[in-house]
């Protein structure tokens, strides 16, 4: 009946291999950025939209009646960052551009409250279908930061899922890569239901344990613990989403543009896992406490030594005082090989407007050619 498909279900059966390609670059946009100082500045057309398979405009929230909350009126719509971002599209016509509500400060309340009543989350499925018919986006990412219930998380996805399918809305996810720590997911009815998976494969230290460490390492470190080893780390984390039962085609491993950056209790001993006397202070761009962007490193520490670890596949740089855990190009290229080994969607970026966009590091966008470079070959 269906002549096209059955051989290669045969060669699936005979191989074990799942067919598919590696093949996604999801990049989420912190749109906030058009109002960073100096070259922190970025606005939605200094998005190359080649280098991008999807781009995820951050962020919507909710209000409480479910429908979507405009966080920016002057930016989103009187300055058309909304439209803008979208109109990347007539650059690249394979572009999909999605809508992303919630967000790490949007906090789980509302989220909680929609997921537990059926006409909030109808009247959130409307509201977002209205959102992307005036603004042209091609579906939702939801990043709840963090579910409360298993079964309320699948409620809300599947309701926003049969409201999208008629007209071919895409839906996303973000999720928390260290499950065990929160309510939990049901991993096979997610994969079912959604588009992508994005696995927020970062953050896996906390700046003020009081010692330096890795924001993203691809694998666990030699010196951790076994259980540090068996939870914090970008491979740990993929594979406790596909032996949980998650198709990889559906699976986006994160790649984080950014580090953790601390002051050194001592410079001379600027190791992995030396003391540290405070998270560092804010950029000038990305203005968060214990965190540079990967611009910021490249801007104003271009004289920093540069170690990278063998273990952990991430480098680390010392600059004085000061320390940072972070990704470079070396790095996000070997987590693209990650991701092919392992078959997944792809990869996602948080956030494209903190790379190396004038090139202080090298070339321009080094980290997202890296990336591009990488998934092409
Ligand atoms: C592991 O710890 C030992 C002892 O502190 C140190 O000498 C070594 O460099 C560490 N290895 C790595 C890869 O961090
Ligand atoms: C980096 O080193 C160069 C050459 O020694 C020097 O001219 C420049 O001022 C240094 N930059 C910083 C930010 O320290």
């Amino acid at each position: 009946m269906f002549p096209r498909i059955i051989p290669l279900c045969l060669l699936a059966a005979i191989t074990g291999q799942v067919f598919g390609a590696t093949d996604k670059v999801i990049c989420y946009y912190a749109s906030w950025a058009v109002t960073r100082p100096g070259n922190g500045k970025f606005v939605p057309e200094d998005i190359n939209p080649s280098l991008c398979t999807h781009i995820n405009y951050a962020f919507a929230g909710l209000n409480t009646d479910g429908t979507l909350q405009i966080l920016d009126e002057e930016n989103d719509v009187n300055q058309g960052g909304f439209k803008r971002v979208s109109a990347l599209k007539e650059t690249n016509p394979n572009l999909k551009v999605l809508l992303s509500v919630g967000g790490a400060t949007a906090g789980t309340d509302v989220f909680v409250s929609i997921s537990q009543d059926a006409q909030k989350q109808q009247a959130m499925a409307q509201s977002a279908i209205e959102f992307f018919e005036t603004y042209d986006f091609d579906g939702l990412d939801v990043d709840w930061e963090y579910p409360n219930s298993k079964e309320g998380f699948n409620t809300l996805l599947s309701a926003l899922k049969g409201a999208f399918e008629p007209g071919g809305y895409l839906l996303t996810v973000a999720v928390n890569s260290i499950p065990g720590e929160v309510g939990g997911y049901d991993i096979p009815a997610m994969s079912n239901v959604l588009d992508l998976i994005n696995v927020m494969t970062y953050d896996f230290h906390a700046i003020f344990a009081g010692f330096t460490s890795e924001n993203s390492p691809l694998y666990g470190g030699v010196n951790e613990s076994d259980w540090q080893q068996e939870n914090r780390n970008c491979d740990a984390a993929i594979r406790y989403w596909l032996d949980g039962g998650a198709d990889p085609q559906k699976v986006a491993m994160g790649v984080a543009f950014y580090g953790h950056s601390f002051i050194l209790q001592n410079p001379s001993n600027h190791g992995l896992n030396d003391p540290t006397q405070a998270p560092s202070d804010p950029g000038p761009y990305t203005d968060n406490l214990g965190s540079l962007g990967y611009n910021e490193v490249c801007e104003f520490h271009p004289n920093g030594t540069v170690v990278f670890l063998d273990d952990m596949k991430v480098p680390y740089l010392y600059d004085g005082s000061f320390w940072i855990g972070y990704d470079n190009e070396e790095s996000v290229a070997l987590k693209v090989q990650y991701a092919k080994e392992k078959n997944l969607a792809g990869v996602f970026i948080w956030s494209i407007e903190t790379d190396d966009m004038h090139g202080f590091c090298g070339e321009e966008n080094g980290l997202l050619k890296a990336i591009n470079n990488e998934i092409k070959k």
